[in-house]
């Protein structure tokens, strides 16, 4: 994608100071108070790193050394220093927080559960004790695939604890997918649930669960199940076993297992240029940093704050923003299970209200939805504990920037619009909301410590205000990723080739207005956005042509006034086309078959059948013309080297 192809909607010049009643009580409370920030980075960028480490972490023992670059591209951050996860999220607030909630629970059908940090420790405990009797070690995988219930996050905090990997794994991912990770990952336990509730349905995880083991996952010696829903599973007696069974008979105290700085937190797979997920690597200590300096910087975390983040666990987001982030800054989070329109869309609201949520962060596709439903749903309810508000996950356009800011947060509430990636593992351009002015559109500036710029083909830095280019990132940071699971190639050519490993590349493209702030373009490579959503069209694409009855598929993005992309497929059928086109059930047909192979959010909205794709003379599919053609756009591109011109007609759905 060309980096000035993105129209100018997103142009929006308007400044929104921050609010001097926010200002007067944040942790950062001016512009001043940030540049002295950033003017220590600058001046000595491990330094800045190294004291915040000290100051923020709890360590077992401490680093000596801050920044190991000699093996460029891996960089490895407070190397010689030890600690535990789990112990800096839960032990670290007994003294002071026992007795505070950590969590607050509440499911679709409208159940709450509270559990103090007290209690979050003892269960964290409990597991862990369970995971080590099954003979997990320190090291091992395994795969979580949960409904967004607080169990999930008790299961990551236990691998955390014992030095386990988590991999979590999205509960709306399909069988297919959820074997993929398990074997991509090598897991030996899979911690799932009888099911969860999504969208006034059941979501049926261990029937999922069973399909996979079913096919594959040579590795998976045992399947722990959550008893959520109560429904009638299949149970294989050798292998599977109840949460509860194995919890009871366990002690409520476990040490926690000390481990060096860069052991492997988490796995987490994502999508990229090819069609298969990448298993993007998390490390311990660097990751836990920025999750804690950011819930601070950007969110300004208090004490009594209730702190909600919609995302689901299955994300990034929902691991650095729900079951890290706010429990190793002692917060109290707020987790919710099911979808924001059940029972109708007042949902948000309404627990903005009950729960008196004073941090709201959730998704622009989300906003968009629910701006749909007009102004009186949020009117209904009280919304005045609001302090903050944070987006992310895709632009967010200024109209329902807007919205979010008059509706919801009453013109009392900062924005934050955070861009950040699975890889970088916590925010990297955002507003600090006590110290920078926001603008609808834009995720203003980098964050203290973080050295983004905007670049051209051959690496230069772009200073012309509002030019296109390739957005990077110019030094390591402690929570960047290490390395792709089990293909660190893939690790340095998608991130550190185009520029001969000076910078990380985003994968974004990105403009910086006159005042330097960031306006994130779109993605540069075959990975969509859908909802917040990454996927890659090849991966679309592997899926469709996995189905008998198709030869060839091209998958293209194109604008979706909600979902901000949607998934537009060109098919080409094997054998001819029937004569008077193709009928609807088979449409259907390709887009469960689609549900089934990845998951729903994969669902092509618009499926062209034709006798052929547009190819170069050389074979290559002509992905800006399908481009064009799904966005129903005059087609400027040169066609003359198309080797079948005759087809434009049926790509354009003309005959
Ligand atoms: O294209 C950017 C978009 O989401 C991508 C990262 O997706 P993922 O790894 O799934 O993580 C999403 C949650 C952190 C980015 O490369 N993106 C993320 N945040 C923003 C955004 N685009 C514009 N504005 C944002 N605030």
């Amino acid at each position: 994608m060309s980096h000035d192809s993105i129209d100018s909607i997103l142009h929006e010049e308007r400044l929104f100071p921050p609010a001097a009643p926010f200002a007067a009580k944040a942790r950062i409370p001016s512009a001043a108070a940030l540049a002295a920030l950033r003017e220590k980075a600058a001046r000595d960028y491990e330094g800045f790193w190294a004291d915040l480490a000290r100051s923020e972490l709890s360590w077992q023992k401490p680093f000596s050394r801050t920044l190991d670059s000699s093996d460029a591209p891996h960089f490895r951050w407070f190397e010689d220093g030890q600690l535990n996860v789990s112990f800096n999220c839960l032990d670290r607030q007994l003294a002071k927080r026992r007795d505070k909630a950590a969590i607050i629970f509440e499911g679709e059908k409208g159940d709450i559960r509270e559990l103090t940090y007290g209690e979050l420790h003892e269960t964290v405990c409990r597991l862990a004790n369970g995971l080590k009797s099954l003979g997990i070690r320190r090291g091992d995988r395994v795969v979580i695939y949960m409904p967004m219930v607080p169990e999930a996050v008790i299961a990551m905090q236990a691998c955390a604890r014992i030095g386990a990997v988590h991999s979590v794994v999205f509960g709306g991912f399909s069988a297919e997918s959820l074997k993929d990770r398990i074997e991509d990952a090598g897991a030996r336990l899979l911690i799932t649930a009888d099911g969860g509730y999504r969208g006034g349905k059941v979501v049926e995880l261990k029937q999922a669960a069973d399909k996979a083991l079913d096919h594959g996952c040579p590795t998976i010696e045992k399947m722990l199940v959550l008893k959520r829903t109560g429904h009638s599973i299949n149970w294989r007696k050798e292998r599977d076993l109840w949460w509860d069974d194995l919890i009871k008979q366990q002690s409520a105290d476990c040490a926690p297992e000390w481990v060096d700085s860069e052991h492997p937190l988490f796995l987490l797979y994502t999508s990229g240029s090819t069609g298969k997920p990448k298993g993007i690597q998390h490390s311990s200590a660097g990751y836990l940093l920025n999750a804690i300096v950011t819930m601070q910087w950007v969110f300004d975390i208090r004490d009594d704050d209730i702190f909600w983040c919609t995302a689901d666990v299955g994300w990034v987001t929902g691991h650095t923003y729900v079951a890290y982030g706010p429990l190793a800054t002692g917060a109290t989070v707020l987790m919710y299970e099911g979808a924001p329109t059940v029972p109708d869309p007042g949902r948000f609201w309404d627990m903005c209200q009950r729960h008196k949520t004073t941090i709201f962060y959730t998704a622009p596709t989300a906003i968009r939805a629910l701006m749909k439903f007009g102004e009186d749903i949020p009117g209904r309810y009280d919304l005045s504990s609001l302090r903050l508000l944070g987006t992310v996950g895709e632009p967010i356009n200024p109209e329902a920037w807007m919205w979010y800011h008059r509706v919801i947060g009453r013109e009392n509430c900062p924005v934050v619009d955070t861009w950040w990636q699975t890889e970088t593992g916590a925010h990297m351009i955002a507003p600090i909301p006590g110290a920078v002015p926001t603008k609808p559109g834009s995720c203003t500036q980098p964050l203290p410590g973080i050295e983004a710029g905007i670049v051209d083909e051959k690496g230069n830095d772009i200073n012309e205000p509002d030019k296109g280019g390739y957005l990077v990132i110019k030094k390591p940071w402690p929570s960047m990723l290490r390395t792709i699971w089990g293909d660190d190639e893939r690790y340095r050519q998608t991130y550190w080739k185009k520029f001969g490993g000076r910078f990380y590349l985003a994968g974004d493209s990105a403009r910086r207005d006159k005042d330097g702030y960031f306006w994130i373009m779109g993605r540069i490579d075959d990975v969509l956005n859908v909802s917040g959503h990454r996927l890659g069209t090849m991966e679309v694409e592997s899926a469709l042509v996995a189905h008998p009855r198709v030869a060839e598929a091209a998958v293209v993005g194109r604008p979706d006034d909600i979902k901000g992309e949607a998934i537009f497929a060109f098919v080409v059928l094997r054998g001819a086309r029937p004569p008077g086109g193709v009928d609807e059930s088979l449409t259907n047909e390709l887009r469960a078959w689609v549900a089934e192979q990845i998951g729903p959010i994969a669902k092509p909205d618009d499926i062209r059948f034709s006798d052929n794709l547009p190819k170069t003379r050389s074979g290559k599919i002509m992905r800006r013309l399908l481009r064009s053609i799904a966005r129903g756009e005059a087609i400027t591109q040169d066609t003359s080297t198309l080797e079948n011109e005759g087809i434009l007609r049926q790509l354009r759905g003309e005959e």
